[in-house]
């Protein structure tokens, strides 16, 4: 089977952004679990959390990681920040290629997802002290799950495509 490439990290670290163009760039599959989720369900990932709750959303995000890792045509994989954090997803995704890790600071983070009203973790009143508790409690999870770790602060879309593929020669 082809290996394939993950991209993992916090909500706002450009993983679909930088999976989708880093797939046009190297000419692979790309997919992004979350559109993916969505697409199956009909429904919003904020819907589908306030409806159903975070652990059906979980069981679906598994299933559907399961079912790419078979799909030999699908390379790059954009996931949804929450994956690390089951055992299971961790390792079937170095089993199965790269796992990278799009790396931000809490300050970046905040500047991209501030505004954001899709991301049904951060709706809350505080959002600069829950990107923070949600990042100290994930951070060792991310770098449990990486091959490949990528800081993405400052830098372009390019930049950091042309990164990955240095790491990934
Ligand atoms: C989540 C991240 C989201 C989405 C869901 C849960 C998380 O994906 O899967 O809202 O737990 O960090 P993005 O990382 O693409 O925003």
């Amino acid at each position: 089977m082809k290996e394939k490439i993950f991209l993992i990290g916090f909500m706002g670290s450009g993983k679909s952004a930088i999976g989708s163009d880093l797939a046009i760039k190297n000419n692979l599959k790309f997919i992004d679990i979350d559109e993916e989720i969505e697409k199956r369900t009909g429904q919003k990932i904020v819907n589908i959390f306030n409806d159903y709750g975070q652990d059906y959303f979980r069981k679906f995000e598994k299933k559907v990681l399961i079912e790419i890792i078979k799909n030999e045509n699908i390379v790059v994989v954009a996931t949804g920040g929450g994956i690390v954090l089951d055992e299971e997803n961790r390792r079937l995704m170095k089993e199965a290629g790269k796992v990278i890790y799009l790396k931000a600071s809490k300050e970046t983070l905040y500047r991209r997802l501030k505004k954001s009203k899709v991301r049904p973790l951060l709706n809350v009143n505080n959002k600069k002290d829950e990107i923070s508790r949600i990042l100290d409690n994930r951070q060792n999870f991310y770098s449990l799950a990486a091959d490949i770790s990528i800081q993405v602060d400052n830098k372009s879309i390019k930049e950091i495509i042309e990164e990955i593929n240095k790491a990934l020669e």
